[in-house]
């Protein structure tokens, strides 16, 4: 293989960056000096990017590589590619679906029993001794309540499946009703957050859904509601949930994702009816190992067959 036809933008774990550099041959962009000034010089024979749901690949990336022919995305979601830029020049863009939805959708259900019922909160109130001062204050039940899920896809489908084990009563909003899906569709997303008891946020990312949880929905999922977020920070208007539940016009949330990771607003920290989680709903080991063996499919379908495995549209 000639050089620098794969180029790797950010580190994914050790062994993986080591994999793409042995076998593949993968220039580390990431450790070049001025890495967008490398690629201009050096990227005339770049074929493939390696890159992640994290790291992305800008559009000025990809007019430095003439000869760009496919993106490889470690995670399912690619807000953080340039698409159009990428398809705009017939660029594959592959991701990792499917395997992450089991973990991600139990950590919407982690996040969403632990802001109902205060796993974290208590958890902090017994280690700071403050159980022999008094009892711990009640909590809400989260079995029997009413679900809507916003973004009926694979993930949201799981969480639709675990749900029912909690006997709860579910309703989604997505752009279009799923054909066969057994869940009560709601076109009004003001009327999905109105009748939810817990707002589960499980769509993608990106220009699409920017700010699609705005004020107005949080407040219609109002004082006693549960707004839970493993999608992207982007898609919640983020002041206007910070205000909502520092006011109390907002019951709780429970978050794994922020508009400015690995920062989560500063207001949120002080506040018990909050869940925070540093975006590690993929984050098991089992997952983790999948995607990446996903990750190199895709790289080496692409390289013996001229395709990936899965082309992201
Ligand atoms: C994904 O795969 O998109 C996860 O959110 C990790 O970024």
């Amino acid at each position: 293989m000639s050089a620098f036809q794969i180029l790797q933008v950010g580190p994914l774990a050790p062994p993986t960056n080591l994999t793409l550099q042995e076998r593949f041959g993968a220039v580390a962009l990431w450790q070049q000096a001025d890495p967008l000034a490398w690629a201009r010089e050096h990227g005339g024979a770049v074929r493939v990017v390696v890159t992640s749901a994290r790291h992305g690949c800008t559009a000025a990336l990809i007019a430095a590589l003439p000869r760009l022919e496919a993106i490889v995305s470690f995670g399912v979601g690619y807000d953080s590619i340039a698409l159009d830029a990428a398809l705009a020049r017939g660029i594959q863009v592959s991701n990792t679906p499917d395997v992450l939805n089991d973990c991600v959708a139990d950590l919407a259900f982690g996040l969403l029993i632990d802001a109902a019922r205060g796993i974290a909160y208590g958890d902090r109130f017994v280690r700071a001794q403050r159980w022999p001062q008094g009892g711990f204050p009640l909590t809400t039940r989260v079995s029997g309540k009413k679900l809507g899920i916003l973004g009926l896809g694979r993930i949201g489908e799981i969480v639709a499946r675990r749900a029912g084990g909690f006997d709860m009563e579910i309703a989604y909003h997505n752009r279009r009703q799923r054909d066969g899906a057994p869940w009560r569709f709601e076109p009004d997303l003001k009327a999905l957050a109105t009748w939810s008891d817990f707002l589960v946020v499980a769509c993608v990312g990106g220009p699409e859904t920017e700010g699609l949880v705005s004020r107005e929905i949080i407040e219609a999922l109002g004082p006693k509601g549960i707004l839970v977020n493993v999608s992207r920070g982007s898609v919640i208007d983020e002041a206007a949930m910070v205000a909502a539940l520092a006011d109390g016009k907002l019951g709780g949330a429970g978050l794994d994702v922020f508009r400015d990771e690995p920062n989560a607003p500063p207001a949120l920290l002080a506040l018990d009816n909050v869940v925070l989680a540093p975006h590690m709903a993929s984050g098991t080991h089992e997952t983790r190992a999948a995607m990446t063996a996903l990750t190199l499919e895709n790289l080496e379908a692409f390289l013996a067959t001229g395709k990936v495995l899965n082309p992201v549209l």
